[in-house]
This record gives C-alpha cells, sequence and structure tokens, in this order.
C-alpha cells in the first residue's frame, strides 16, 4: 500500500511562501542526499517558478559519495540552478550558501539591493541544525517581520544578505510510490503513515543492487555478494533477521524486528554511506508516476461525464407538471 500522510500546517506555510516569494531572489532548497529526488517538494517547484535556485544535498556524510556528484551534476545542468552538498560537520556553510547565492544572482547586492534569499525543505532534512550553526556563529535572527505571517524568521547572513526561514513542509499527494518508501525510511514520515516491513523491504530493494558489499559486510550474510541482487527482497530480510537474532520462538523470524534493524541502519548509516536513487531512476519513477496520474484522472472525467449523462436522462425522464398544476394546489389550499 501507497505511504500517505496529513501534512500538518501545509496551508499555512504555503501562504507565507506564496507571500514571500514575490520578493525573493533565490530558492534554496535543502535536499536529503541519500534522496535527493524523493526528497524535493513538487509543489515548491510549482509555487517557486522561474526563480533562481540553489539545491542544496544535506547529510552528504551519509550519502554515496559518487552519486552525489552525478546529483549535483544533474542540478547544475539545470536552469538557472546551482547545487552544493552539505552536512552538519560544514564548519562553514554560511561561507558555502552565500558564496553560491551571490554567484547565482550577482544583480543583486550592496544595501539598496540586498540578496533576499528563501530556505524551504521536508521535515528532517536538517533545516534547524543548519539554521542553528548559520544563527549561532555567523548571524543574527532578528525573529519575525511586521506584516509577514508570523512562522516566518528572518536571519541576515550579511548586511546585505537576507535568508528567510520557513517551516518543514510535506505535500498532500505522493504520487510516485517509491519516494513514499524512501521519505518513510529517511525519516522524513511519522512513524503511523507507514508499515515498517513495507518500508524495510523498499529499502532493501533499493539498496540491495548498488550496495550489496555493504549489506553482506553489515550483517555477515551468507548469501555470496554477486547474488545478492537478483535475492528476492523478502528473502534478504529474513537472512537480515536471522543474522541478527530477530528469531522467534519456534524459530521463525521476526520480520518487523528485522525491518526496525534495517530502517534504523539505513538511517545512522550503519550499512554504509548510501543513496538510494539515482537521478536517471528517479525521472523514470516520475515519468511513469506522471502518466500514471493522468491515466487516474482521464478515466475520473470519463466516469465524472458517463454519471452526469445518466442523471440528465433520468432527468428527463421525469413526469413533467402539466401546465396549471400549481393554480390546482392554490385551489386545493384555499379551500382548505
Ligand atoms: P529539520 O529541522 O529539517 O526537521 O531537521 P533537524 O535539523 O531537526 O535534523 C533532523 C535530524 O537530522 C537530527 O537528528 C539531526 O541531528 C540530523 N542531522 C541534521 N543535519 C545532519 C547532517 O548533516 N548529517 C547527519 N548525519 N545528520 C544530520 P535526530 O536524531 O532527529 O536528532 P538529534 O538527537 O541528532 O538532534
Amino acid at each position: 500500500m501507497a505511504i500517505q500522510w496529513f501534512p500538518g500546517h501545509m496551508h499555512v506555510t504555503k501562504k507565507a511562501i506564496l507571500e514571500r516569494i514575490k520578493d525573493i531572489d533565490v530558492v534554496i532548497e535543502l535536499l536529503d542526499a541519500r534522496l535527493p529526488g524523493s526528497s524535493a517538494n513538487p509543489m515548491l517547484a510549482a509555487m517557486t517558478g522561474h526563480r533562481l535556485k540553489l539545491k542544496v544535498l544535506n547529510k552528504q556524510d551519509l550519502a554515496d559519495p559518487a552519486r552525489t556528484e552525478a546529483w549535483l551534476a544533474w542540478y547544475r545542468a539545470q536552469s538557472d540552478t546551482a547545487a552544493i552538498a552539505l552536512d552538519a560537520s560544514d564548519t562553514a556553510p554560511a561561507q558555502r550558501l552565500v558564496k553560491a547565492c551571490r554567484e547565482l544572482a550577482p544583480h543583486r547586492g550592496g544595501m539598496a539591493k540586498p540578496l533576499r534569499v528563501l530556505i524551504c525543505g521536508i521535515p528532517n532534512v536538517g533545516k534547524s541544525t543548519l539554521l542553528n550553526t548559520l544563527v549561532g556563529k555567523k548571524a543574527a535572527k532578528t525573529g519575525d517581520e511586521a506584516g509577514v505571517t508570523r512562522i516566518e524568521q528572518r536571519i541576515n547572513l550579511a548586511s546585505d544578505f537576507y535568508l528567510f526561514d520557513t517551516p518543514g513542509m510535506l505535500w498532500p499527494k505522493i504520487i510516485v510510490e517509491k519516494s513514499g518508501y524512501h521519505l518513510a525510511g529517511s525519516g522524513a514520515v511519522g512513524r503511523n503513515a507507514y508499515d515498517e516491513e513495507e518500508v524495510a523491504l523498499e529499502l532493501i530493494q533499493s539498496l540491495k543492487g548498488p550496495y550489496a558489499p555493504l549489506l553482506v559486510a553489515r550483517y555477515k550474510l551468507d548469501t555470496p555478494e554477486a547474488e545478492i541482487p537478483a535475492m528476492h527482497d523478502e528473502a534478504l530480510l529474513t537472512e537480515i533477521g536471522r543474522k541478527r537474532g530477530a528469531v522467534m520462538s519456534g524459530g521463525r523470524v521476526n520480520l518487523q524486528k528485522a525491518a526496525e534493524i534495517v530502517i534504523n541502519d539505513f538511517r545512522s548509516a550503519a550499512i554504509g554511506r548510501a543513496t538510494l536513487e539515482t537521478p536517471a531512476e528517479f525521472e523514470a519513477w516520475l515519468q511513469a508516476a506522471q502518466a500514471h496520474e493522468a491515466t487516474l484522472q482521464a478515466e475520473r472525467a470519463a466516469r465524472n461525464k458517463k454519471h452526469k449523462r445518466r442523471h440528465d436522462q433520468e432527468e428527463a425522464a421525469l413526469p413533467r407538471p402539466e401546465a396549471g398544476d400549481g393554480d390546482h394546489e392554490d385551489a386545493n389550499d384555499s379551500e382548505d
């Protein structure tokens, strides 16, 4: 079953972004470097339109460096877009962010034309951690601005560089099913929105191809590395559970326990540095999902049209009140 959630405060956040976006020069989107495509908010893309964009692949310390390079190159090939990778151990994130934004918008700068930047990202992507570093070491937090919705805060990274923060936001309908599982695996989605076993199986499916050696090493698997990619996901989860002692009385593997182990190990990178998706894979998923979505919408439209036609036919078949009926009733009423 696909993962769905109820993104809290979505409308408030959306309104705040729409209010602010008019005066913004650069939009920074914090992405999870382990799932860049899946952690990009499609609503944000629609709201920010043709603005200059800086994609920040955050938590790069957990991600596969080669895949991070591939994602950076992919973003940099897009128009009006720059991309950098970052993690919490970076001692000078402010300098890197400011430099990247200034290069994107050389026409802005100086007190008369300060560079105005909006920072967005899904929950758990590491935005608070980054902002705390920025505020603590490099910047002055100015708090809410008059006239702007109160959930927004402004940080001055330089006298002519304003960074506007927005709360972490998910979007209401996830069309790429795989993205839902990757987001759940990363910890972006609340625990009650997904089933751990399903998420662990999807994580295994994404990991077993490119990272078979990491899985064999982490769980001391008996299956040879070369056979892991072709292995059934549930068989792999079962072997992991057995190896980690997640066994119930009677010797059956406790798949729920095994799933929790896999999810926790992925989140903490105990498995090793791994990225769940490549740009080409994500593009293919997105295109397939968009085509599927278009089919669903066409089917829905056809169904609605059919219902309407039937309704109209039924209406037309109803006996029509004869002329004068109303007068007759009135006559009866008056008799009463
Ligand atoms: P958010 O505001 O975007 O929701 O995310 P937040 O900064 O709260 O970070 C979410 C979790 O990600 C935190 O872990 C945080 O420590 C961790 N994190 C943030 N940036 C990085 C990074 O660059 N690398 C790694 N490896 N982790 C990062 P937590 O376990 O939820 O909380 P905590 O106990 O570590 O604070």
